[in-house]
């Protein structure tokens, strides 16, 4: 499978390097295709990954990760195209954070609507899933828990889109648990917070959500 990376962030090169372990062949996009990050992800990535603009990115990948800075992200994603993502799976792992009063940050967007939905407007015919964005970059692959597997929660409104996305979280070592459709994003980037405030609190970033079944 062809995925693009809209992002160079650590999130950004974290999922890339992860597809690309599983055989995929990944281009990585930014603002500038010369994005000497960029560059150098590529390089230490293998053969399966290359560099390119955001445009470029989003048309090469059958399936598209977006992460990007929130106050960017709709920048982006017109610099990539929405033409260019139409009918594609698109991975929000954005979470729509605010820093301009400082830390925690606060949440840009809530209650009535999200960055989630946001994303879904912005590239209305892309199948937008949101995923991710509920642990830290250093977790997102192969997390090793002794609560064993955690829990990745996801919401998107295409059905095909949430499978494939749910194969690559597994695949990466995660459960999944589906919340329904975008509009799940009210919820799921609330939840980043409380992932952020109590690593803040304990001054610690290896935790993440597990949900118990019985
Ligand atoms: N860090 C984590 O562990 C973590 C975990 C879960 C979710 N998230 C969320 O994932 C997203 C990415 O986080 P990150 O820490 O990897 O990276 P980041 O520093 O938040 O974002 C970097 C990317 O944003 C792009 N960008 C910044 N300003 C822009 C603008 N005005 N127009 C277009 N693009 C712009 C940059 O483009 P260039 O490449 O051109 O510079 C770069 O590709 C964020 O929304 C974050 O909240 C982060």
């Amino acid at each position: 499978m062809r995925v693009g990376i809209l992002g160079t962030g650590d999130v950004g090169q974290t999922l890339g390097a992860g597809f690309a372990k599983l055989g995929h062949d990944v281009m990585m996009g930014s603002r500038d295709a010369a994005n000497p990050k960029v560059r150098e992800w590529a390089k230490k990535s293998g053969a399966h990954a290359s560099a390119g603009t955001f445009a470029d990115a989003a048309k090469f990948g059958e399936v598209v990760v977006l992460a990007t800075l929130w106050s960017g992200t709709e920048n982006a994603l017109r610099l990539a195209g929405p033409d260019n993502l139409a009918g594609k799976v698109l991975i929000d792992a954005t979470n729509p954070l605010d820093f301009s009063q400082g830390m925690p940050p606060r949440l840009a967007v809530g209650h009535t609507d999200s960055g989630g939905e946001s994303v879904q407007r912005w590239a209305p015919r892309a199948r937008v899933v949101k995923a991710f964005n509920t642990v830290g970059n250093a977790h997102m692959i192969d997390p090793q828990f002794p609560g064993g597997p955690p829990t990745m929660f996801i919401g998107g409104n295409d059905a095909d889109a949430k499978k494939l996305v749910t194969q690559v979280s597994e695949a990466w070592g995660w459960e999944v648990a589906d919340l329904g459709g975008i509009e799940a994003s009210r919820y799921l980037e609330p939840m980043c917070m409380a992932w952020v405030i109590y690593g803040i609190r304990n001054g610690s970033w290896n935790h993440a959500f597990k949900l118990l079944r019985k």
